[in-house]
């Protein structure tokens, strides 16, 4: 949460930097502010609201000429979102000024010890209390700018990605990181430092990851990177594979559109290299290393949160189906707080979008050190969990921008499906007949999904007829389970409608009282080895006069019938399902919160990598 820019090199750096701000407001965007150093000193501005407001307010200002400077785009977490709390802080004497993405959990004890020696604050922030601390020990041990960080973050508990810039060195930026993320751009005579690459893109494509508790000089153009412990390390140049087109709108009116539309070739992309079903091959490169222990794990435990956990989910069904292993998928914030029985025999499996959730992070910290092996599912490369894991595969799907995550999802189980056949077709759990059928049943799924998005403007008709519903229920059995929770997580969080996602047989266990003439419920009754049993559950509703509204099977007769909308999906092998049917659900509740009048790629109080605890 947060996004943080910072720029210095021969540029004007403000433009540089509300472009940046705009492109990770995904991961904040209740405050936002710059800091500029000239003539006229350092001056920070900052504003409550979007970055567009921030920079409305720095219009007509005629002293905003700057070769160097820091942004931030906030997500509340100390503090409201305000002017004030927003980012950069000053330090006391102003003549430093920072940006902070992450938490100082230990903030309240620094801010007392430096309140009974006078300072005073301005925010409610961990972040400004953090500044000033470097400022005291700088103050106190009479040592420089970079002497006094590291020796500061000898002492501050929590997560950061932070970046300094002070008036007493107008030629130097001074960041750090430990838990957050820090990308650092190498131009020609220029830096850009940003939360990720997306900022970063179109000025160059060499760029350096920060490590945890590293810090990175960049004085007299030239980039110096240090361990807090003081010694100097080599950056390590990479190449940035991303193309600019891929982080904007393309014609689409909100990123969540364009990136459902995506699907079809994200998904590609994901099997692209990997999966060659005319020639039976299916390789998952990522998994070479650990294939024995894979194949002879006792248990799979698989570890997400939000969407990648309903990813997960799937996952499930489809590793005890094929692999025959015994699997349980994990919330990671409470795996990791409940003393979990993890042994050296489990094989962990983490699956991030941003790569960057606190949660997720954390659980794959514990089971390492229980001695587990790890292993990565992530879109963001060089993200913080791709590099905590043993070995991980990346989904491909590109920059995914709408706080609301559907390529990913199905990027993710396209990689954990194919990793699922190989590992079942290699312990000989799978035969090699339906190995073989699956493959290619498993490449036809792109030209599905592309026909399932032709369902668009029906289901924007349909979304019409219960934009005004006040709850929605979401129910699927087997395979589909997990895409009835997806599809009320997605309707919940972008149009801000309450909606329940359940395993059908449970709704007679309960929700069933809600049942009523004002309630839609969605099925996804596609012809599968449940279906019978969900066309009862059907029946069910329909006799408590509830709304139905089901995705089915293309031809279904059925359900058709009893249904007040039928949403025909092609047919695929029923492992294969979510894959297809979740498309629906995300068109669904796009329209709606679009009808609604909803910020769709922004819903309130969201961020899209939640990168505190
Ligand atoms: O980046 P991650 O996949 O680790 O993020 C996990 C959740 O925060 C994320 O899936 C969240 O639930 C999405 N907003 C759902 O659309």
């Amino acid at each position: 949460m947060c996004g943080i820019v910072a720029y210095v090199g021969e540029q004007d750096a403000l433009p540089i930097i509300i472009k940046g701000l705009k492109r990770l407001e995904y991961r904040g965007y209740d405050s936002a502010g710059v800091a500029l150093l000239n003539d006229n000193g350092l001056s920070v501005y900052k504003k409550k609201g979007k970055v567009s407001e921030l920079e409305n307010s720095l219009l007509d200002n005629p002293h905003l000429n700057s070769k160097i400077g820091i942004g931030h785009t906030r997500w509340a977490t100390h503090g409201e979102p305000n002017d004030a709390n927003a980012h950069p802080h000053y330090s006391s004497t102003e003549n430093f000024a920072m940006i902070h993405n992450g938490i100082i959990e230990n903030y309240e004890v620094l801010k007392t010890d430096l309140l009974n020696k006078g300072y005073v604050f301005h925010s409610e922030t961990d972040s400004e209390v953090f500044i000033n601390f470097i400022e005291d020990i700088h103050k106190n041990n009479d040592c420089t700018l970079e002497e006094a960080v590291r020796l500061a973050l000898h002492k501050v508990v929590g997560a950061y990605a932070i970046v300094i810039m002070s008036k007493e060195e107008p030629d130097t930026l001074i960041a750090a990181r430990k838990g957050s993320p820090l990308v650092i751009g190498v131009g020609e005579n220029e830096y850009f430092l940003a939360s990720d690459a997306t900022p970063i893109i179109e000025y160059t494509n060499q760029v350096v990851y920060l490590d945890d508790y590293e810090i990175a000089v960049i004085r007299n153009n030239k980039l110096q990177i240090k361990t807090i412990e003081n010694v100097e390390t080599n950056p390590y140049i990479n190449q940035l594979e991303m193309e600019l087109e891929a982080i904007e709108k393309g014609g689409y009116e909100h990123f969540m559109l364009k990136e459902i539309n995506e699907q079809p070739r994200s998904i590609a992309d994901c099997m692209r290299g990997r999966l060659d079903a005319q020639n039976g091959r299916l390789i998952v490169g990522g998994l070479r290393d650990y294939i024995n222990k894979f194949q002879n794990a006792d248990r799979i435990i698989i570890t997400a949160c939000g969407t990648s956990w309903h990813a997960g989910l799937v996952a499930e069904y489809l590793f005890e189906e094929f692999a025959r292993i015994p699997v349980e998928v994990e919330y990671a914030s409470e795996f990791r707080y409940r003393n979990p029985v993890i042994n050296e025999g489990d094989f962990v499996i983490a699956i991030s979008q941003s790569g960057e959730t606190a949660d997720t992070l954390a659980a794959i910290e514990l089971a390492k050190s229980k001695g587990a092996t790890i292993f990565g599912v992530c879109n963001v490369v060089g993200s913080s969990i791709a590099r905590a894991t043993h070995a991980g595969s990346y989904t491909h799907a590109g920059p995914e921008i709408g706080v609301a995550s559907t390529k990913a999802f199905t990027a993710q189980i396209s990689v954990l499906t194919m990793m699922a056949l190989m590992l079942g077709y290699q312990r000989g759990t799978l035969s090699e007949t339906k190995y073989i059928q699956l493959l290619s049943e498993l490449e036809a799924i792109p030209s599905k999904v592309e026909k399932a998005l032709l369902l668009n403007e029906q289901i924007e008709k349909i979304s019409e007829q219960y934009k005004d519903a006040r709850n929605f229920l979401y129910l699927g059995r087997g395979y589909n389970f997990p895409v009835a929770l997806e599809g009320a997580l997605k309707l919940k969080e972008i149009s801000y409608i309450h909606a329940e996602g359940y395993p059908a047989a449970e709704m007679k266990h309960g929700p069933i009282a809600l049942i009523d003439e004002e309630m839609p419920v969605v099925f996804i009754a596609t012809k599968d080895s449940s279906y019978e049993k969900v066309v009862s559950n059907i029946q069910e509703v329909k006799a408590r006069k509830g709304k139905i509204i089901a995705v089915v099977t293309e031809g279904d007769t059925s359900v058709k019938a009893m249904a007040d909308h039928v949403i025909e999906i092609p047919h695929a092998h029923e492992a294969l399902v979510p894959l297809i049917s979740v498309v629906p659900l995300q068109l669904l509740s796009y329209h709606i919160a679009v009808m609604r009048g909803c910020n769709v790629d922004q819903p309130r109080n969201l961020a899209k990598s939640v990168t505190v605890e």
